[in-house]
């Protein structure tokens, strides 16, 4: 028999009391938690625990190649997690902690291998998320969480996206509600001069060179290796994914005959060019506006999983600086 999966609220001040010190007990006695952050859903362990976390690849299905990120209550902590922490690594998170940056700092001999997958740099982040800064503060310790989804689905932004994937496999999940971001935290290597961006997130690019001067952006074979989050391969729906861009009814008409499959279970998430003709299944408006569209994308990509979606077809958002991170989820999502 499966375990049985609590789900613990956190709308009122009681409730987001409660919920932090069954977490906080759970988590100091070595147990996995899934818990809401501003990015998406983290399944948490203690990051010091290396059984612990070694629950957490098990949970998930995720190779252990891929290294997990550390949470941290504050910046001591997150110094706590790095044998060394560069002058820039201040600058940055002056600039943006607590929030959705991650940053790959080297690793202190305080953070076991299991979370780092051997290798010798760790990523930190110090997230807003009020419930993890409340959780964390009581703890003590760091967490190690990735996204709290089976290996290569989409992350969860909401906690019934959690219970829908990982039912029974996670004893917690924190319902903290709809993830303010939306997609995951932004991942910045600063082992190395001019700093690498391995992830684009929310904290853009052009923010981050505005602080660093300098900026490796663009993937190579390297990098992958030592961030395998990064294979094109990862954050994908059940679902064939197709991003395309039309003017008129007509041209998506012909955009939809060149996809195949039945108009039933065709899905088309829209943001500029709204079809008015019944040819799907479901149509569904995002807002034109890079943060509002990265909050709402993976709730989206999720009800097309749970609603049997044979394909959804994305209207390509525009080629702006500001929405790179949704063309790199989209991308990996329809890969
Ligand atoms: O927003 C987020 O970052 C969420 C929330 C829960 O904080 N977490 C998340 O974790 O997205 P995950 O494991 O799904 O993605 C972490 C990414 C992976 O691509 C991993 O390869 C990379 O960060 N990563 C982690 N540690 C690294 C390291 N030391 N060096 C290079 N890449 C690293
Ligand atoms: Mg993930």
């Amino acid at each position: 028999m499966k375990p049985t999966t609590l789900i613990l609220p956190t709308h009122t001040p009681a409730l987001f009391h409660e919920a932090v010190h069954e977490a906080a007990r759970r988590l100091t006695a070595g147990e996995v938690v899934a818990v809401p952050t501003e990015t998406v859903y983290g399944l948490a362990a203690n990051a010091l625990d290396p059984d612990a976390v070694r629950r957490i690849y098990e949970i998930k299905g995720r190779p252990a190649h891929n290294p997990i990120i550390v949470h941290a209550a504050d910046l001591h902590m997150a110094r706590e997690c790095a044998a060394a922490w560069p002058p820039l690594a201040d600058t940055l998170a002056a600039s943006f902690w607590p929030g959705p940056l991650t940053l790959v700092v080297p690793r202190s001999s305080a953070i076991p291998d299991v979370v780092t997958a051997g290798g010798s740099t760790v990523g930190v982040r110090w997230p807003s998320h009020p419930f993890m800064r409340a959780l964390m503060q009581t703890c003590g310790f760091p967490l190690a969480a990735p996204s709290a989804n089976p290996s290569n689905q989409i992350s969860p932004t909401r906690a019934e996206h959690v219970a829908r994937t990982l039912h029974g496999r996670v004893g917690l999940i924190i319902d903290g509600g709809c993830a303010q971001v939306g997609i995951e935290s932004t991942v910045l290597d600063i082992t190395q001069h001019p700093p690498r961006l391995l992830r684009p997130g929310m904290i853009h690019a052009e923010s981050i060179l505005a602080v660093t001067g300098s900026l490796l952006t663009g993937q190579t074979g390297d990098a992958t290796l030592r961030s395998p989050g990064l294979l094109a391969k990862h954050y994908a729906p059940q679902a064939r994914l197709v991003i395309a861009s039309w003017e008129n009814e007509q041209q998506l008409h012909a955009v939809l005959q060149n996809c195949g499959g039945s108009p039933e279970t065709t899905h088309i998430l829209v943001h500029r060019r709204i079809p008015t003709a019944q040819n799907a299944g479901r149509v569904c408006v995002i807002p034109h506006d890079p943060d509002a569209f990265g909050r709402a994308l993976y709730a989206e990509l999720h009800r097309c999983d749970e609603t049997g979606a044979g394909l959804i077809l994305v209207e390509a958002p525009p080629d702006e600086p500001g929405w790179s991170a949704i063309h790199d989820r989209l991308r990996r999502a329809a890969s």
